[in-house]
């Protein structure tokens, strides 16, 4: 091994640092749900890189796929002038899972672009310019998404934002009255993520359907977290009864690699064609490797029947992680927020956990929880074994 390769001090210093505390664990090698270390210690993957290898790491499939495309060609063009075989197939087969509104996609290189491109494109549709969001949101990092989303704290030193959003409780009918004919959109995460899994009622979003139709405003659901099967369905909107105008996807879409996308119909998207010409630009958006990494992965969690037993092992996780230290949780599907009485408790688990080999992880605006999101094919022996090591890391809390 190469003295630099997996050197702390090289990983503190030279690359750049923005939290005091890192796991700081070297991984040399991944597989299905296992990490492995340099020295071969092998840690089970509860949380999917946040929320991104839902069929596994390394799924054979999309290994296969990107294997084939690096021999066929990398980028040869920014987006939207060439016609490439990988992001033919993927806005085909995206538009044949996707209801029919649904049926154009601008493909980009993570969550929070796809944001940027859905709130660029709702402006730019309904010429409108209010944006309303909600209280503890996460949207992402770059200016516009962070301008979107809930945690005070974290945007209060990257001011001045974005003008003219609004914030509204989330799941509150009431609130819907602030959507009026001045707003472009309204951007929400299906479930709440980064909120400690936050499941609206489905009242709740007949409701904002309802009134987004009235008033003319773009309903954009953000399931860059909870898209891809996470929640027991492809989209997470499935299980409400209702279709948003926009909807962005990112992390798990790719299956490893990076990628976003931002959806909508062809009368909504060609708005980017004009007034200006050339309304998103992006040089690497629908990058090939990308491309193929999330076709396959698309078409394994389609085709394997991967996604019908997510409900199943969610409950499975429930019925065992029973302890009087766990306060309350909060699931849908495979995404967990396990509610304790206080962030140290939460973090001598999360702790104790990875020395025992279970990766689990907290979240930015839910102190008080950590977060379980394991890749979706996890099997039940591997559910048993996983909630055995956090059960004693409960217990040892
Ligand atoms: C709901 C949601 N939206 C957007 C993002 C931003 O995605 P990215 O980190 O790829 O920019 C995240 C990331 O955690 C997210 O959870």
């Amino acid at each position: 091994m190469n003295n630099s390769e997996f050197n702390p001090n090289i990983f503190l210093n030279h690359l750049a640092q923005t939290n005091p505390f890192p796991f700081m664990l070297p991984i040399e090698r991944a597989e299905g749900i296992y990490l492995y270390t340099p020295k071969g210690k092998r840690y089970t993957d509860l949380i999917s890189g946040i929320a991104v290898t839902n069929i596994g790491h390394r799924h054979p499939k999309v290994v296969e796929a990107i294997k084939a495309q690096v021999d066929k060609h990398l980028h040869v063009m920014a987006y939207g002038e060439f016609i490439q075989s990988p992001s033919n197939l993927l806005a085909k087969e995206l538009a044949d899972v996707l209801p029919q509104n649904l049926n154009c996609t601008y493909l980009v290189n993570s969550g929070t672009e796809a944001n940027e491109g859905a709130l660029k494109l709702a402006k730019r549709y309904t010429g409108r310019s209010e944006i309303i969001s909600f209280h503890k949101s996460y949207h992402g990092n770059t200016q516009g998404s962070l301008s979107v989303s809930g945690n005070e704290k974290k945007k209060n030193a990257f001011r001045p934002l974005l003008p003219d959003v609004r914030f509204i409780h989330f799941n509150n009918i009431e609130d819907l009255q602030f959507i009026t004919q001045r707003t472009a959109c309204i951007i929400m995460e299906t479930i709440q993520g980064d909120a400690g899994v936050r499941i609206p009622s489905k009242e709740f979003m007949l409701a904002l359907r309802k009134r987004c139709d009235e008033t003319g405003a773009l309903l954009i659901l953000d399931e860059i977290q909870c898209g891809m099967g996470r929640t027991g369905t492809l989209f997470a909107f499935e299980q409400f009864g209702i279709v948003p105008d926009i909807l962005t996807l990112a992390k798990a879409f790719g299956g490893g690699l990076p990628i976003g996308a931002f959806i909508s119909s062809k009368e909504i998207m060609n708005s980017l064609t004009h007034n200006p010409m050339l309304g998103h630009i992006t040089t690497f958006g629908g990058n090939p490797v990308c491309c193929a990494s999330a076709l396959a992965t698309l078409r394994v969690l389609v085709a394997d029947k991967i996604i019908q037993n997510v409900d199943q092992l969610g409950k499975l996780f429930e019925s065992l992680l029973k302890h009087k230290h766990i306060k309350a949780i909060r699931r849908i599907g495979l995404m967990f927020a396990i509610d304790f009485d206080s962030e140290e408790r939460v973090q001598r688990i999360v702790k104790d956990a990875l020395e025992n080999g279970v990766i689990c992880f907290w979240f930015l605006s839910c102190p008080n929880s950590f977060r379980i999101a394991p890749p979706l094919t996890i099997s039940e022996s591997e559910v048993r074994e996983a909630c055995n090591v956090i059960l004693k890391s409960i217990e040892n809390s």
